[in-house]
């Protein structure tokens, strides 16, 4: 087993990643984290006929008595009621505090399962086994977890820390070319916030990612997770500098609020937003114009949208008025001064805004 081991410094909370091929088969892994002897495996439809057993078995093999919640696939999946059916099926076993969430699968799976953990009983303890690339690079650390509500993405949630991430590379051989590029759009933003030779060593490796190579799979893997883990251990609850993560996310929430959810992809939504937070930092003065073009060639090498879709500018503002960064009525965006360099922006004039988003 070729593995790496990050550390998510939080004192007393502090968890591994653990990042490498053949993870979910090593109960080993599972082992510290399991010593009341039960945990609930939350899965989707897709996931479960795929991995589930393999998880299930290394449960046991540590000596662990499991039980399967498996809820439908999809963003418009990660609700109210469908959170509502898990908290039922977690009372029907009687699931208690000591139970242990296991979270298998993408974003969807590990935002809605440690929002359960988060909030059952008043809490209880969670794994995340991550199975897509934006769940290794980014979902799966740091302990934001949530559910949508029809007005907003992501507005009803917690902060709830895991106690590991357990992200098997191997994983990614069934996920769909579509879902790989969503993933490399957290990636590219890694680069564009905070790290410009990993920006720059994605636009030499990009095909490979694209290709799938093993190799440059793992190094992007572990370099997000690095800055991830960095940024959280600074700012845990998003007083300071977590929002530079939100590269992008202003505009690609409301793009996937308005246009519903699962229409666009998270990380695609999250790819065209870069792009708009880039050329609105060139039209603003503070990023040459030739940084937003090289971020936007990436994105779209990275086989990712690069225009949004056309929306109203009344309806973009509305759904961005309800960002979760934003303070006293006014708009908090990612801007970025230079590529490798973003700054928290709570004085975007509105007219810029406007002016920037009716020129679409
Ligand atoms: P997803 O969970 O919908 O997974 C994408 C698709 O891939 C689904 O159809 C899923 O069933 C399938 N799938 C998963 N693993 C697979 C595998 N190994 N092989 C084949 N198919 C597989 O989407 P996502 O992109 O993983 O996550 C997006 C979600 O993550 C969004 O809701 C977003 O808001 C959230 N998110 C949360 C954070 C956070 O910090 N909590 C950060 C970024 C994104
Ligand atoms: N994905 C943004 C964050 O975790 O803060």
């Amino acid at each position: 087993m070729s593995m790496r081991t990050l550390a998510v410094g939080l004192g007393a909370r502090s968890y591994p990643i653990h990042i490498g091929p053949g993870l979910i088969a090593e109960g080993s892994l599972f082992a510290p984290h399991l010593e009341s002897g039960r945990a609930a495996l939350v899965t989707n439809e897709t996931v479960a006929p795929l991995y589930a057993d393999t998880v299930e078995r290394s449960l046991a093999a540590c000596g662990a008595r499991s039980f399967r919640i498996v809820i439908p696939d999809g963003e418009a999946e990660k609700r109210w009621e469908t959170l509502d059916r898990v908290y039922g099926e977690l009372l029907r076993a009687k699931a208690d505090r000591r139970t242990v969430v296991v979270a298998l699968g993408g974003g969807v799976v590990g935002d809605l399962a440690g929002f359960a953990a988060a909030t059952y009983q008043r809490g209880v303890p969670f794994i995340q086994v991550p199975t897509t690339l934006l769940a290794q690079v980014d979902s799966s650390v740091g302990g934001k977890t949530a559910v949508n509500h029809p007005l907003g993405k992501n507005m009803i949630g917690a902060f709830h820390q895991p106690l590991a991430v357990i992200a098997d590379t191997g994983t990614l051989d069934t996920l769909p070319d579509r879902e790989l590029a969503a993933g490399l759009a957290e990636v590219i933003k890694y680069g564009a916030i905070r790290d410009l030779p990993f920006f720059e060593w994605l636009e030499s490796n990009v095909d490979r990612l694209r290709a799938r190579d093993a190799e440059a799979l793992a190094y992007a893997i572990g370099r997000s997770c690095e800055i991830k883990a960095e940024i959280v251990a600074i700012d845990e609850r998003e007083a300071g500098p977590r929002a530079l993560l939100n590269l992008g996310h202003t505009f690609g929430h409301a793009i996937e609020t308005i246009e519903g959810y699962g229409a666009w992809l998270h990380g695609e939504a999250v790819a065209a937003g870069m792009v708009m937070a880039a050329r609105l930092s060139a039209s603003l003065g503070r990023l040459p114009m030739a940084d937003a073009q090289r971020l936007e060639a990436l994105v779209r090498r990275a086989g990712l949208p690069v225009q949004p879709p056309a929306l109203a500018v009344d309806a973009w503002l509305d759904a961005m008025g309800r960002d979760k960064k934003n303070e006293s009525g006014r708009i908090t965006l990612i801007l970025l001064d230079r590529l490798g360099a973003a700054t928290i922006e709570k004085n975007t004039p509105a007219g810029a805004l406007e002016g920037f988003l009716s020129g679409r």
